[in-house]
């Protein structure tokens, strides 16, 4: 979730006038040279450096190519290609909802994860690069690629986290637990879509509350922003992700409380956790769950060195023993 760093911080306020100029000008149909490709991305680049996004251009490329459908390199490759009406239209549209701080993922409603595509609501969270930390982890605890895991997802958002884990092990089965409809069904979607639905199931629900069972691995990216500093979040994040898939209370810490807390009734005797974590949150979380019998199997970092993913075990199981040795 730390999106700060990947997104930047655009100190800017957004600047309609700036996206209009560009749309009317990107709309002309008034017999005269129709616009290009090139003129689209200077034309929309110099309205994301007035309204103060760093790497204008680069961005206005990736907003070009997604409004026309095109690659980047075709972008690249064609720069003398017309743009059609529909297509300026629609990279008026984009621009607008670019200066406007929305992400390019749920302009496009489309996020790619562990390198599969997601389908993106306004109930889930836009899944984060460094989420993939948490499924790297898991991955190399469960080597088997066909054996029938059981996985459990908690807090599923669109499900990225138990389809990547399934898409990998074709043998697993699991479970996602979301306390909205909106992310449930959503998720759901994206399993029927990457063909996953038959060994995946989705449900509404307070976190593990109404699961029962015991699962090779459970994992989890909560929110753990506190509530305090939401308010202080770049745009991007504070205005389009769904405050619950933010908001982990006073201190960030208050869903990995409640989640570990049911824990050592979920977890296999040989299983583990694995949750993502805020940058600075690890010593707290190992703390919560030393205080209900789990131990740290690993920590990993993401690719920008920050401490991202805690793994756990219950303690005194074989692995852990192995692991301290
Ligand atoms: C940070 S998002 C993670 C979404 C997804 N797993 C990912 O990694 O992109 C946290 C998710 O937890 C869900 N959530 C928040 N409170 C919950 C609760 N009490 N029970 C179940 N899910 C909850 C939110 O709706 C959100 O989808």
């Amino acid at each position: 979730m730390c999106i700060a760093v990947k997104l930047g911080l655009f100190a800017v306020s957004v600047m309609p006038e700036a996206s209009r100029v560009v749309d009317s000008r990107l709309r002309r149909n008034d017999g005269h040279k129709a616009t290009t490709i090139e003129a689209a991305i200077t034309e929309a680049a110099a309205a994301l450096a007035s309204a103060g996004f760093d790497e204008p251009r680069r961005r206005a490329r990736r907003l070009v190519a997604a409004a026309l459908g095109l690659s980047a390199s075709e972008v690249f490759a064609y720069p003398e290609r017309r743009v059609d009406e529909g297509g300026a239209a629609r990279i008026g549209d984009f621009l607008r909802r670019i200066l406007a701080h929305e992400p390019l993922s749920r302009v496009l409603g489309t996020r790619e994860f562990w390198g599969l595509d997601f389908r993106l609501s306004s109930d889930t969270l836009d899944p984060r690069p460094e989420t993939e930390t948490v499924v790297e982890a898991v991955l190399a605890r469960l080597p088997e690629r066909d054996r029938p895991y059981r996985l459990l997802d908690l807090g599923t958002g669109n499900g990225c986290l138990l389809l990547a884990l399934l898409s990998e092990r074709p043998a697993a089965t699991g479970t996602g637990v979301d306390c909205t409809f909106g992310a449930a069904t959503a998720a759901r979607a994206n399993a029927v879509a990457l063909g996953l639905a038959a060994r995946s199931w989705f449900a509404v629900g307070d976190w593990a509350a109404a699961i029962s069972g015991r699962f090779d691995a459970v994992v989890a990216n909560p929110p753990y922003i506190a509530t305090g500093t939401i308010a202080s979040l770049p745009p991007e994040v504070r205005d389009f992700d769904p405050r619950r898939a933010l908001d982990g209370g006073a201190d960030g810490l208050a869903a990995y409380r409640t989640i570990v807390a049911d824990l050592p009734r979920l977890i296999a005797p040989d299983g583990l956790f694995a949750t993502e974590i805020g940058d600075g949150q690890g010593t707290a979380v190992a703390a919560i769950l030393a205080a209900h019998g789990l131990a740290i199997d690993a920590f990993a970092d993401d690719l920008a060195g920050i401490r991202r993913c805690i793994v756990a075990r219950p303690a005194g199981t074989s692995t852990v023993k192995k692991c301290l040795e």
